[in-house]
């Protein structure tokens, strides 16, 4: 037999042990409930960037609010940015809108039956289509994430980087070959076994596993060592100087540009330390922050900046943050409106805080 075979034999061995465990193992979880397409999708989605327990909340009110394709292809903008505030990667809530348009003009508003179509659409990749096809529709694709890459490598002892896009693709390749027809319950299963035993940074539960029996890792010892993943990249750190604009008990918001690191959603006026002004200004330092991006570390230092004086009008205060920061698209905001209306990204949550505890009695 020759080494691909063998790797689907052993694949193959997997399926009924692990669609057994899955059946009376998985975790009761609302997208599981009711698993249309539009559901799947969504939760699909959201999980691509954040852990069960956190999505589970972010789930219900995005349904809440935009319970089907046409709610989710009229909503506004900001509307669709604050329901994903927190989440990040923003893009993947714009592209969604924007399969949504497609769904509705092409498809009836519909998510059709049909892998191609379904991989076609703005923002969905192999493992999204993947999910779809199989867990809404029973359709034999696989649908292979980080975890699956895990599970898979330890059961057949690969040692090939699972970095690799080759490595990913093969795996695919020849998870489709074995597909079972139950192949959402079998995608979600390997998905499940990845999230909840066979854990990443040698932690796997071995004891709990329905295909310990089969695993080539465990019989070798190899368990904590597989998969191999190549590092990566470092992140690049940004100091970065957040001023907070107080005129009243309102505070300035700025509207980041339609393109690029959190596109268009609001933030506080900020600048890269390096590139900062200085106006002669008297100001009042604040808290440091720090938040992690996947490319890039923010070094945070807010600045206040408070009208003492009747005569520091709003554009007298945004006349100055012009001549800090070179920005021009802002608005002032109660602490109300910054609470419900205006997307503002996680890496400013400590200044966002500061500024609702310390007017928590005015709203
Ligand atoms: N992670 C991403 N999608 C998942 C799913 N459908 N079930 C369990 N874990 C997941």
């Amino acid at each position: 037999m020759n080494e691909q075979n063998e790797v689907r034999t052993m694949y193959a061995e997997t399926v009924p042990y692990l669609l057994h465990w899955y059946e009376f193992n998985r975790r009761i979880l609302p997208w599981r409930e009711d698993p249309t397409p539009y559901h799947v999708w969504v939760s699909e989605i959201m999980l691509q960037q954040t852990r069960v327990e956190a999505v589970k909340g972010y789930y219900d009110r995005f349904l809440t609010c935009l319970p089907d394709v046409r709610a989710l292809a009229e909503a506004k903008e900001d509307e669709l940015l604050k329901l994903w505030e927190g989440l990040g990667y923003y893009n993947r809530v714009r592209n969604m809108q924007k399969a949504a348009k497609v769904l509705v003009e092409q498809y009836g508003g519909e998510m059709p039956a049909d892998y191609d179509s379904i991989r076609a659409l703005p923002g969905i990749g192999d493992y999204t289509a993947g999910a779809i096809a199989s867990i809404a529709f029973g359709l034999p694709y696989p649908a292979v994430d980080g975890n699956v890459l895990r599970v898979m490598s330890r059961i057949t002892g690969s040692e090939e980087d699972i970095a690799k896009e080759r490595t990913k693709q093969t795996m695919k390749q020849d998870l489709t070959t074995i597909m079972p027809e139950q192949s959402g319950d079998f995608n979600q299963s390997l998905m499940e076994l990845g999230a909840t035993v066979c854990l990443p940074n040698g932690k796997p539960l071995c004891e709990q596993c329905p295909v310990m029996h089969l695993c080539k890792a465990f019989h070798t010892g190899r368990e904590t060592e597989l998969p191999v993943k190549t590092g990566k990249k470092e992140r690049r750190i940004e100091k970065r100087i957040v001023y907070l604009v107080y005129c009243g008990e309102k505070i300035l918001l700025h509207r980041r540009p339609g393109k690029g690191l959190l596109a268009g959603l609001w933030e506080f006026p900020n600048v890269l330390a390096e590139e900062a002004k200085d106006v002669g200004l008297k100001v009042k330092k604040d808290k440091k922050a720090k938040h992690i991006f996947s490319h890039v570390e923010w070094h945070m230092e807010g600045i206040r900046i408070e009208a003492e004086e009747a005569s520091d009008t709003p554009e007298g205060l945004t006349e100055l943050v012009r001549r800090l920061t070179g920005d021009t698209d802002w608005v002032f905001v109660t602490p109300e409106e910054l609470r419900e209306t205006y997307p503002i990204p996680s890496a400013f949550e400590v200044y966002v805080k500061e500024v609702l505890h310390e007017n928590r009695n005015r709203i």
